[in-house]
C-alpha cells in the first residue's frame, strides 16, 4: 500500500542540534511548492525511527535476500520495511561528520534492501563545506548500493557561528535565503517524479 507521507531521515540526533532546523526549512520549502490539492506531506521519520530498536543489523538474513517484510525477524525491522516500502520518497537531511555522513544514516539503510530500490532520494548535506563528502559517499550508497532514483543533493554551508557557537538554523536563518532557489528546484524535481510515478 502507498502512503502519502514522504519521511526525512536525520542524520544527527545530538542536543540542540542543526538538523531540525535544517529538516523545518525543507519542509516550509516543501510546503510552499506543494500543489494545494496535494495529498502529500513532508514530516521527520526520527519519531518512529527513536521507537524502534534500531541498532546493528542483527538479521542472519542479509536483507538483499528478504523479498517479504515478514520475514524479518524484528517485528521493528518489519515495521521500518512496511513504512518504507509504502513512502512516495524519502528525503535525507545530514551533517557532515569526520569527512563522511553518520552512522545513524547508514544504519537506518542497511536494515533494507529491496526497499529502497527505485525510491526517489533527495539529498540536503550542511556542514562547513556544505557536507560535500558525505554527500559524495552518500550518494555512492544510494544510487550504486542501493539502486535509488537520485533526485539531487542541495549542499547547505553553515555559518562559522553555526557550528562553534551556540546559533542554531531555523526555517527563517538568513544564510538559508541563499539556497531558496535551489531547494525549490529539488523539491519540484521531486514533486514531479513522484507526479509522473502515480500517473503511470
Ligand atoms: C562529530 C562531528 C564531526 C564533524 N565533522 C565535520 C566535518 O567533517 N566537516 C564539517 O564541515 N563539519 C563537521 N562538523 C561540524 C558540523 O557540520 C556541525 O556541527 C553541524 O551542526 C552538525 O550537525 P548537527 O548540529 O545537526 O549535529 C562535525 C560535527 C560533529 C559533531
Amino acid at each position: 500500500m502507498t502512503s502519502n507521507h514522504i519521511p526525512i531521515l536525520f542524520g544527527s540526533c545530538r542536543q540542540n542540534a542543526n538538523t531540525p532546523g535544517v529538516a523545518a526549512w525543507v519542509t516550509s520549502r516543501f510546503n510552499q511548492k506543494l500543489p494545494a490539492s496535494s495529498p502529500l506531506t513532508l514530516s521527520p521519520a526520527d519519531s518512529l525511527l527513536e521507537k524502534l530498536p534500531l541498532g546493528p543489523v542483527t538479521d542472519p538474513m542479509m536483507a538483499a535476500m528478504i523479498q517479504s517484510s515478514s520475514r524479518y525477524q524484528d517485528q521493528a525491522v518489519r515495521a521500518w520495511s512496511d513504512f518504507i516500502s509504502a513512502s512516495p520518497a524519502v528525503v535525507i537531511v545530514t551533517p557532515q561528520y569526520n569527512w563522511g555522513y553518520p552512522g545513524q544514516i547508514k544504519n537506518a539503510l542497511d536494515h533494507l534492501y529491496h526497499e529502497w530500490h527505485a525510491k526517489p532520494i533527495l539529498l540536503v548535506t550542511f556542514g562547513g563545506h556544505g557536507g560535500s563528502k558525505a554527500a559524495e559517499q552518500l550518494e555512492q550508497v544510494l544510487t550504486g548500493g542501493l539502486k535509488m532514483e537520485y533526485v539531487g543533493n542541495v549542499q547547505i554551508t553553515l555559518p562559522r557561528n553555526f557550528i562553534t557557537a551556540q546559533e542554531r538554523a531555523k526555517t527563517d536563518s538568513d544564510f538559508l535565503k541563499a539556497y531558496e532557489g535551489e531547494m525549490d528546484d529539488a523539491i519540484i524535481n521531486l514533486l514531479n517524479i513522484i507526479a509522473a510515478r502515480k500517473s503511470a
